[in-house]
């Protein structure tokens, strides 16, 4: 196995590939629209989307904000430059941020914050302290101002890690998939009120063989695809690819909905 001394850029835990990303991540735009709906806009809101990846759901995100404005903070440059690319036609209503969350704060924000609304999609589960989240998330709503967010809950991707592991493999990954229960405790005690958290499956079908190796590769194997040489990483995926029952990835999501304490 390569040491991480030489990595390409693209390997560091924090980078994605953008440009793959966006290409392959029609679960995550998906759900991300279900997600959406859940947040209640008058059109003229200050949004941030904690987590925004390439910008598919923040460009659906702006769509719904007529006369208001969208923060797209993400840590990665890559799936910055994404987004940017996706939300070039909006550039005086779109402003960007690269920022890891457990760093998320007024200061961070400036004259943009508070905002009225944050919404997040498919990224708390990357982020391993979710007081910390949590706490910083509330630092910058405004009182009364909405949480709505969807990530991976306790269970996420069992099955799949269990035909990794059958690989030889022990860790690919790094997450967080707590549980409702947990969430709630987290969410009241960083400020939240009328918190709402729920989970539901969302057992995801690969009918191409191609795009689910492409897939595992750029989103959830990245970590430990990063650390192999250029030469291992086909083969590892195709194994894994090979112990899996089914093409499905066993999604369990983790919904929450709130709002900060007035
Ligand atoms: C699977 S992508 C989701 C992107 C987008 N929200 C979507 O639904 O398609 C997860 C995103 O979370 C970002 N992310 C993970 N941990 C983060 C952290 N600690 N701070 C900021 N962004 C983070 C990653 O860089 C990545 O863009």
């Amino acid at each position: 196995m390569a040491a991480t001394g030489d990595a390409p850029p693209n390997s560091r835990p924090s980078e994605w590939d953008g440009a793959a990303y966006d290409r392959l991540a029609d679960p995550q735009a998906r759900w991300g629209l279900a997600v959406l709906d859940r947040l209640v806009l008058g059109g003229n809101e200050t949004v941030l989307d904690a987590g925004c990846g390439s910008g598919r759901v923040t460009e659906e995100l702006l769509g719904r904000l007529p006369g208001g404005r969208v923060i797209a903070l993400d840590a990665s440059s890559s799936m910055l430059d994404e987004a940017r690319r996706r939300l070039a036609p909006h550039p005086d209503r779109v402003h960007f941020v690269q920022v890891d969350l457990l760093e998320l704060g007024p200061a961070v924000l400036g004259d943009r914050c508070p905002v009225d609304a944050v919404l997040s999609t498919a990224t708390f589960h990357w982020v391993t302290d979710h007081d910390l989240l949590f706490g910083n998330l509330a630092s910058v709503l405004r009182p009364g101002g909405q949480l709505v967010a969807q990530c991976g809950a306790q269970g996420n991707i069992d099955a799949l890690l269990a035909a990794v592991r059958s690989t030889g493999v022990a860790r690919v990954g790094t997450w967080l998939y707590a549980s409702p229960y947990e969430t709630v405790t987290r969410l009241r005690h960083a400020g939240f009120v009328d918190v709402d958290v729920w989970t539901n499956p969302e057992p995801t079908y690969f009918d191409d063989p191609v795009r689910l190796a492409e897939f595992l590769s750029t989103v959830i194997l990245r970590e430990h695809v990063a650390t192999l040489s250029p030469d291992e990483r086909g083969p590892f995926v195709q194994r894994v690819v090979a112990a899996m029952p089914e093409p499905v990835v066993d999604y369990v999501r983790l919904n929450m909905v709130a709002r900060k304490r007035p």
